[in-house]
């Protein structure tokens, strides 16, 4: 068996969404008549505290759409150095959206509200947006609480900046803290989550603010070419993932934080638990001498296939087709690479 834990985006739909698929009303998104759409718009809109909501082909195409429909071409866009959005999503926000990303370190995702104050001060260009991240991917799924995200929130009101996140994996956050979404939610003027991803919804993502905005970004939708006609058909899986797939999130925040641990205990390969605080688990070769290209593939020829992270990491992603079996077949692998290269 090989197990892999490349990513939560590699989850297949269930077949609850596959029977949802063949039973859901269909109409034409574009004029606004898919009845199933309409729903899981409504549905996730409430379920994030925001009166309205936009359903996307992807997460990627949520988060341009939202840029654009805060911003001006030309203006300055904050966002954390480790930001998907400034990494993964091929520059859209500069060569589509027109924005000059502005980036901000920090140690594992929250932005720190005096660097965002200083960051505002100096620039010249207007800055109109923030971005956050929360579950944040490059810093390995850290969760950023309510208090940071209400820190920048309150710094970027204060200059007249708008504050969307990139909630590709809200769900895991809010899951992490036990508390709702809107607890997170309620200190942004718009969020992107995925219904893909650990949610297992086959495609999707859904945009949520204000009614303005989402005008706004609906006409943006069309520009991109989003406008997806009877698209109730994987709509219908979004509502299955939001009803139904939210609560076992917290079994793949577990095993993760469970395998961590038990990767630590080994010794050997490293891992640091500071930062597994949902789904995701990093570990890194350089303990044993290994860079990221050479773990992958050591851990691959133990039947682990996970996503190289240089200089000297691997990221192992948990999703809900792993189970003990699976978990359990990875600490084996870890313990025979630890035998292989432990000097
Ligand atoms: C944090 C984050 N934001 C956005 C995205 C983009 O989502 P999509 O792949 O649906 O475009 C991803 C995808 O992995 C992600 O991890």
């Amino acid at each position: 068996m090989v197990v892999d834990m490349r990513s939560d985006t590699l989850t297949h739909p269930t077949d609850e969404m596959r029977r949802a698929m063949a039973a859901a009303d269909v109409g034409d998104d574009v004029y606004g008549e898919d009845p199933t759409i309409n729903r899981l718009e409504a549905m996730a809109a409430a379920r994030v505290g925001k009166e309205a909501g936009l359903y996307v082909p992807t997460g990627s195409m949520g988060n341009l759409v939202a840029m654009m429909s805060h911003t001006q071409r030309g203006d300055q866009v904050i966002l954390e150095y480790e930001a998907h959005i400034y990494h993964h999503e091929v520059g859209a926000l500069s060569s589509v959206a027109g924005l000059l990303p502005r980036l901000i370190p920090s140690d594992y995702g929250a932005i720190a509200p005096a660097a965002l104050r200083a960051a505002v001060s100096q620039a010249y260009p207007r800055t109109s947006l923030v971005c956050l991240e929360n579950t944040h991917n490059r810093h390995g799924g850290t969760v950023l609480t309510a208090a940071e995200m209400a820190a920048v929130s309150e710094v970027a009101a204060g200059a007249g900046m708008k504050v969307h996140l990139d909630g590709a994996r809200l769900f895991n956050a809010a899951v992490a803290l036990g508390v709702e979404p809107t607890v997170l939610t309620r200190h942004v003027d718009s969020v992107m989550f995925c219904v893909s991803k650990g949610l297992s919804a086959p495609v999707g993502s859904v945009v949520c603010g204000t009614k303005d905005f989402i005008g706004r970004a609906r006409s943006f939708r069309k520009a991109l070419g989003g406008g997806m006609r009877q698209a109730g058909v994987l709509a219908a899986c979004g509502i299955v993932a939001l009803e139904k797939m939210v609560d076992r999130l917290a079994e793949d925040n577990m095993r993760a934080r469970r395998l961590a641990e038990t990767i630590a205990d080994l010794g050997g390969l490293g891992v640091d638990l500071s930062r597994v605080q949902s789904n995701m688990v990093v570990v890194n070769g350089a303990p044993l001498g290994l860079d990221a290209a050479a773990l992958a593939r050591e851990l691959a020829a133990r039947g682990v296939k996970g996503g190289g992270r240089p200089p000297s990491s691997v990221r192992l992603v948990v999703n809900r087709h792993h189970g003990d079996a699976e978990i359990g077949q990875v600490v084996e692998a870890v313990k025979d690479l630890n035998r292989a290269f432990r000097s």
